[in-house]
């Protein structure tokens, strides 16, 4: 009985271990200090969840309709390649496990986030929101 459950405990532990180094791998140094920056203006720890409803939410075009989401040029199977909904051109998957260029360059994070928070939100994102959907990214 002692030595089974020391088992199972030495079994949680090396589990628990595995997990963490997993994760540091998904995550890769460029996002991890990104999440930290956010972190640092104020922001919660993410919340995949709450970006991934938010992904497919429809926001107004410029005449008022309700069209406008993430998912209208990256789709939303992030693991698929999208298209520009405007210019048609093709965008490269986001999700990571597919595109081993995603999520590596803070500027690129920032750039985008920024542009296209204002297109399909009318707004520039929260620290908070950009928290969300870089970790929801990060899990694609
Ligand atoms: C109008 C089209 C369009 C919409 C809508 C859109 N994106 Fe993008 N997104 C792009 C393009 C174009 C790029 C840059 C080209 C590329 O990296 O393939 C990009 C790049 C990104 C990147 C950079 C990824 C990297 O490689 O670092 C992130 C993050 C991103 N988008 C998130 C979002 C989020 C979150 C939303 C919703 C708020 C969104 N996008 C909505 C077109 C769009």
């Amino acid at each position: 009985m002692k030595r089974s459950s020391s088992l199972v405990m030495y079994t949680v532990l090396i589990l628990s271990a595995m997990s963490v180094s997993v994760r540091g791998l998904a995550y890769g140094s460029v996002a991890s200090d990104v999440l930290a920056g956010y972190q640092q203006s104020g922001a919660q720890p993410p919340d995949p969840e709450r970006a991934r409803v938010m992904w497919t939410e429809k926001y107004p075009d410029d005449n008022g309709k309700n069209t406008r989401s993430c998912a209208s040029c990256h789709t939303e199977n992030l693991r698929a390649a999208g298209k520009h909904v405007r210019t048609n051109k093709a965008i490269e998957p986001l999700a990571p496990s597919i595109n081993r260029e995603r999520l590596t360059d803070a500027n690129k994070i920032e750039k985008w986030f920024k542009r296209n928070c204002k297109w399909t939100f009318g707004r520039e994102c929260s620290a908070q929101e950009k928290s969300d959907f870089l970790s929801y990214i990060l899990t694609q």
